[in-house]
C-alpha cells in the first residue's frame, strides 16, 4: 500500500499490527509503501542483516532500490575493519546503492587545529562537538529529502532505548519516519540471522565488540558486560549517545 500521510494516527495503526513486528514484513512495508527512505548503517551485525533483508526486497522487485538507498556516516575515524565490511557488502549486494558521508572539511580541519586529535577524551563537551562534526551534521545532510530512514537499533541495546518502536515519527529531523525493523531482537536473533543466511559480519564482532563506533572511541568488552560498555567507555552509561538518536527512541 502506498504510503501518503505519516501522520501521528498512522504510526499508531502501523506499530499495532502485529505483521510488521516482523523484521522481514517491516522491509517488505518499506520497500512497497512508496515512500523515499535510506539505511543508516555503521556496518554492524544489526546493519548487515538489514541489508541483507533490503537486497532480498531489491531482489523482488528492482525498482525499490531506487527508492531506498544505505548510506554511512564516514566520520574519518572508523576502524578498518568496518571499511572492509562495507566494501564486502557492496561486492556482495551490486543492487544496492552505498553512499557516504563525510563531515565537513572546515569544520574537521579548525576542530584538530584547535583541540588536537584526541579532544573527545578531554571533556563530554568537546566528544559531544567532535560527535557534531562527524556524525551528527553529516547525518543531516544525509537525511535532505527523505520521507524516511531505516536504524538497526534495537531495544535490548540500551536503557535509553527500551521502549524503541518499530515505527516513529523523528522530531529531531523534520517529522519524518524513522523505521526500526530489529526493535524487539535480541543480540542472539542476530547472529542466527547471520549465520542462517551467511550475511557478512563485521570482524571486531568476534573480537569483543558488541558496538561498532568509531575506533578511538570503542573498545572490546568483557563477557557478561554491558554491550554499549565499550563505547565511550570513560563516560558515565547516561551520556552515551552520539546525537545521532538523540530523542526520538523513547516511544
Ligand atoms: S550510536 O548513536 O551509539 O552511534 P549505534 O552505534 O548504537 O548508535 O547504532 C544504532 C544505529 O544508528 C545503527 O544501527 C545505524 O542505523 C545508525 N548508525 C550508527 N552509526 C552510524 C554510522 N557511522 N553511519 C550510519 N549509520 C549509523
Ligand atoms: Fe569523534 Fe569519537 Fe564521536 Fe567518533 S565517536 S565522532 S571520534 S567523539
Amino acid at each position: 500500500m502506498l504510503e501518503t500521510t505519516l501522520d501521528w494516527k498512522r504510526i499508531a495503526e502501523l506499530n499495532q499490527d502485529p505483521a510488521l513486528q516482523s523484521a522481514g514484513n517491516a522491509m517488505r512495508w518499506a520497500a512497497e509503501s512508496g515512500l523515499k527512505l535510506a539505511l543508516a548503517s555503521s556496518f554492524s551485525a544489526e546493519d548487515t542483516t538489514l541489508i541483507h533483508l533490503l537486497a532480498q526486497e531489491v531482489q523482488r522487485d528492482s525498482s525499490a532500490a531506487e527508492r531506498i538507498h544505505v548510506f554511512y556516516l564516514e566520520t574519518g575515524r572508523l576502524h578498518e575493519e568496518t571499511l572492509q565490511t562495507l566494501e564486502e557488502c557492496r561486492k556482495r549486494y551490486p543492487a544496492l546503492r552505498f553512499e557516504g558521508y563525510f563531515p565537513q572539511r572546515e569544520s574537521v580541519e579548525n576542530l584538530i587545529r584547535e583541540q588536537g586529535l584526541f579532544s573527545f577524551y578531554d571533556s563530554i563537551e568537546n566528544r559531544k562537538n567532535c560527535c557534531f562534526i562527524r556524525k551528527v551534521e553529516p547525518l543531516k545532510r544525509a537525511l535532505e529529502g527523505l520521507d524516511g530512514w531505516i536504524t538497526g537499533l534495537r531495544q535490548s541495546q540500551a536503557v535509553t532505548r527500551a521502549n524503541l518502536p518499530v515505527f516513529q515519527i523523528d522530531s529531531d529531523h523534520g517529522g519524518i519516519l524513522k523505521l526500526s525493523p530489529l526493535s524487539s531482537w535480541q543480540e542472539a536473533d542476530v547472529y542466527k540471522y547471520i549465520e542462517e543466511n551467511g550475511v557478512p559480519v563485521n570482524p571486531l564482532h568476534s573480537r569483543g565488540y558488541p558496538s561498532i563506533g568509531c575506533a578511538p572511541c570503542t573498545r572490546a568488552v568483557e563477557a557478561g558486560e554491558d554491550v554499549r560498555a565499550g563505547r565511550w567507555w570513560w563516560e558515565n552509561p547516561e551520556h552515551k549517545e552520539c546525537g545521532l538518536h538523540a530523542s526520538g527512541d523513547k516511544s
